[in-house]
C-alpha cells in the first residue's frame, strides 16, 4: 500500500517533466522556407543551352530547381517537391542566400545574393517576395517565421531580445525541470526513510515479544535490567 501512494506522487512529476522535454526541441528547431514561385529574367550562359538554376544558402547544399529553364516564365511550386524546402532559418538570425546560374566555363552565375530573414516575411499568409530588376522575381513561404519575425521589426535591438527571450524560456524550462526532478527524488528518499523507521520499530516491537536476551544481543549492551 505504501508503495502505491509513493508511485502515485512520483509519476506526474515524471509525466511534467517529460512534457517539458519534448517542448524543447520544438523551441529550438527551425522555420522551414520553401520556394512558391519564380520567374527570370535573363540567363547568363553565352551558349543557346538550357540554363541550370540553383538556390544556396551559405555553408549549406545547394537546391538546384530542375523546371526552371525558360525566361519569363513564372513556375509555381507546391512546396512538396523533392528539393523543397530550400532551408531554414532559426531565431532571428538571417542567412545569406542566393539565386545562381550554373557555368559551364567560368565560375558560377549570380541572378541575386541577399540576407534571407525571417522578419521579411511581414504579410499573413506568410509569403515574401524577392525581386531584382532584369534577373529574377521568386517568392518564398514561411508560415513559421510570422511567429517569429511579428515581434520585431527590421532593427537589430528587437531580435536580440527575441532572441534572449527564446533562451530565457529554455533556461527556465530546464530550471522547471530541474526542479520537478529535484522534488520527486526528495520525496522519494523521504518516503523510502519513513518506511525503513516503521520496519526498524517493528523489528524493535518483535525483538521484545521474543525474549530479553535476543533483544541484548541485538543492541549490542549489557543485561537490559540496566536501561530498563
Ligand atoms: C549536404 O549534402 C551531403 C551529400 O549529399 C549530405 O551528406 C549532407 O547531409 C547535406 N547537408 C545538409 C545540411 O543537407
Ligand atoms: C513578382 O511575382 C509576384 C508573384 O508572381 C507578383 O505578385 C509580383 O507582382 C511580381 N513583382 C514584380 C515586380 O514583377
Amino acid at each position: 500500500m505504501m508503495r502505491c501512494r509513493l508511485r502515485s506522487r512520483v509519476l506526474p512529476e515524471l509525466l511534467l517533466s517529460t512534457i517539458f522535454l519534448s517542448l524543447i526541441p520544438a523551441l529550438i528547431s527551425g522555420a522551414v522556407v520553401s520556394l512558391d514561385s519564380i520567374k527570370i529574367f535573363r540567363t547568363h550562359e553565352w551558349l543557346p543551352s538550357k540554363p541550370s538554376v540553383y538556390f544556396q544558402c551559405k555553408g549549406e547544399n545547394r537546391t538546384v530547381l530542375p523546371d526552371v529553364k525558360e525566361k519569363h516564365v513564372i513556375y509555381t511550386f507546391k512546396g512538396e517537391e523533392s528539393w523543397q524546402p530550400l532551408t531554414e532559418l532559426r531565431d532571428m538570425k538571417c542567412k545569406r542566400c542566393g539565386f545562381y546560374e550554373k557555368d559551364t566555363i567560368k565560375s558560377d552565375d549570380v541572378f541575386d545574393e541577399w540576407e534571407l530573414c525571417a522578419s521579411d516575411f511581414m504579410r499573413s499568409d506568410g509569403i515574401y517576395i524577392h525581386f531584382k530588376e532584369k534577373e529574377v522575381n521568386a517568392t518564398f513561404l514561411c508560415p513559421e517565421c510570422l511567429s517569429l519575425g511579428t515581434a520585431s521589426d527590421h532593427s537589430s535591438a528587437p531580435m536580440n531580445r527575441a532572441r534572449e527571450m527564446h533562451w530565457a524560456l529554455i533556461v527556465a524550462m530546464s530550471a522547471l525541470i530541474s526542479v520537478v526532478l529535484i522534488v520527486g527524488f526528495v520525496t522519494a528518499y523521504k518516503f523510502w526513510r519513513k518506511r525503513k523507521r516503521e520496519q526498524d520499530q517493528a523489528r524493535f516491537l518483535k525483538l521484545f515479544e521474543e525474549g530479553d536476551d535476543d533483544l541484548e544481543d541485538e543492541l549490542g549492551i549489557g543485561p537490559l535490567t540496566h536501561i530498563v
